[in-house]
């Protein structure tokens, strides 16, 4: 062979080694006008799992107690949106208008536990679904002579018809529920089993209920309060829905629900593997949708961390991979624990001043996977993840060893105990020279031949902060 020809196969096999170019991806301000992601709690994870927290009740005197700790115990990570999940509103009639009401069994004042919260500086959240109630159809849309039967028609499945989003009614129907919560306080929508995406389970939805969004997003706008909405649950990440999300909705969750449901504990180590490999196929899509910029933020369903191992379900070092990774998301962080049952790691976790700093960089830079070995984007037992670098040439770090898959991790491999994971800032996309600050220990590492190595734990990971020097 000629030394030419050796020379360019030499120079073939490093192009097929070498890292590819690092994409940076920032979050710009959400379409409601905000610049982070929501914190706070939601009632799901403890309305689905009883056993897990047993003092509680979905009521408002319940509620009032866990959303107080926000305020008292968690203020330091400025933990405001007291979230109430399904079930706080009469499940198959609306009100003589077919706007939707609170369960006054429940939920007697809703109005005045919006001024409890909004006195403590919380915010309040309801929870919404698509669609008027089949029981309503007689009723008249507030403002209008139209009748919900004569602009809503079929069952979806939750009780509801499907609206025809095509009549103006159907918009000011809508105006009229967002108005009415803006008479109540509400802050922050969620609104679930949004298609395409969220799956059937033994309801009957629409295909494409995206049109929901838009007139919330719409209703939102002309109420004049500004509102968060998070929709739900595993959307589509298509290009066409996926501009749908970004350019209305405040939030979006990335999977499905992440709760045990009716067990005694809140949540699984094998469906937290399932929930991170949804982010990363998430932001791996929003890369090649948005390229640079992206303005909803993920909703990785409820953080639960903030209780100890016999009610979270997780070790701690797996509630400090869980609260490291939505921080690198730069997701929502609104825990699901029973805040009445509050152990020191989980106020450590949720206040730590440093990594909620981390938490205010990812909220411009999401993380993005980058394979140890290679910089490729793969789902990885033993992976790493960078957010930025930003402008400055700061950046975030996250190594990860999370176990033998067990089933929905999306990397299929099983290495069990201690492992070395190590990343190159080749392998990141980054060059220079950093200081590497280790979050959750609280030290500066030594980086040595140009990567950053850990010996983590199934389930364990690390959470860095580089800074050039
Ligand atoms: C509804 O019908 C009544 C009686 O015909 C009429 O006076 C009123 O203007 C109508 N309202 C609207 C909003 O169209
Ligand atoms: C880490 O290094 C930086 C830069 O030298 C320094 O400012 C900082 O105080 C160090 N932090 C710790 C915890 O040692």
């Amino acid at each position: 062979m000629a030394p030419l020809q050796i020379c360019l196969l030499a120079t073939m096999a490093m192009m097929v080694m070498a890292a590819p170019p690092l994409q940076v991806i920032s979050y710009d301000q959400t379409v409601g006008g905000f610049n982070s992601a929501a914190r706070g709690w939601n009632s799901f994870g403890l309305q689905a799992n009883p056993n897990a927290a047993p003092s509680f009740s979905f009521n408002q005197a319940s509620v009032q107690t866990q959303c107080d700790v926000l305020a008292s115990n968690l203020a330091a990570g400025k933990y405001t949106y007291c979230s109430l999940d399904s079930g706080w509103s009469v499940d198959f009639n609306g009100d003589g208008y077919g706007r939707i009401i609170p369960n006054t069994d429940k939920f007697s004042d809703l109005p005045g536990l919006a001024s409890h919260l909004h006195s403590k500086g919380l915010e309040l959240g309801v929870y919404v679904v698509p669609g008027a109630f089949l029981a309503d159809l007689d009723k008249t849309i507030y403002g209008t002579n139209t009748t919900i039967g004569s602009v809503c028609s079929g069952d979806e499945g939750l009780a509801r018809c499907v609206f025809d989003y095509t009549q103006p009614a159907v918009q000011t129907w809508h105006d009229s529920v967002v108005n009415q919560f803006t008479e109540w306080g509400v802050d922050f929508i969620k609104l679930d089993f949004i298609t395409p995406g969220s799956p059937n389970n033994g309801q009957n939805l629409p295909a494409d209920q995206s049109a929901s969004v838009v007139a919330f997003r719409k209703a939102i706008v002309q109420s004049g309060r500004q509102m968060r909405l998070d929709i739900s649950w595993k959307l589509d990440r298509s290009a066409t829905s996926f501009r749908i999300w970004n350019a209305n909705a405040d939030s979006m969750r990335t999977d499905q629900d992440l709760n045990n449901y009716n067990q005694n504990t809140l949540v699984a180590w094998g469906t937290v593997q399932r929930a991170l490999e949804n982010y990363r196929q998430w932001i791996v899509a929003g890369l090649q949708v948005f390229g640079e910029t992206l303005n909803v933020r993920p909703d990785l369903d409820s953080l639960f961390v903030g209780n100890g191992e016999s009610v979270s379900g997780v070790t701690e070092a797996q509630r400090q991979t869980l609260m490291t990774h939505w921080i690198g998301a730069g997701a929502n962080l609104i825990t699901g624990s029973d805040l009445t049952n509050l152990d020191s790691v989980g106020v450590g976790l949720l206040t730590n001043a440093e990594a909620l700093r981390v938490a205010d960089f990812t909220a411009r830079y999401p993380m993005q996977p980058r394979n140890p070995g290679s910089g490729d984007q793969d789902p990885q037992q033993l992976q790493a993840w960078i957010a930025g670098p930003s402008v400055d040439g700061e950046a975030v770090v996250v190594l990860a060893n999370y176990g033998p898959d067990q089933g929905d991790g999306g990397y299929g491999t099983s290495l069990s105990g201690e492992q070395t994971v190590s990343v190159s800032f080749e392998d990141l996309g980054m060059s220079g020279e950093y200081t590497v600050y280790d979050v959750w220990a609280d030290k500066n590492i030594t980086v040595s031949d140009g990567a950053i190595s850990y010996d983590l734990d199934e389930g364990a990971s690390a959470l860095l902060y580089l800074t050039p020097s």
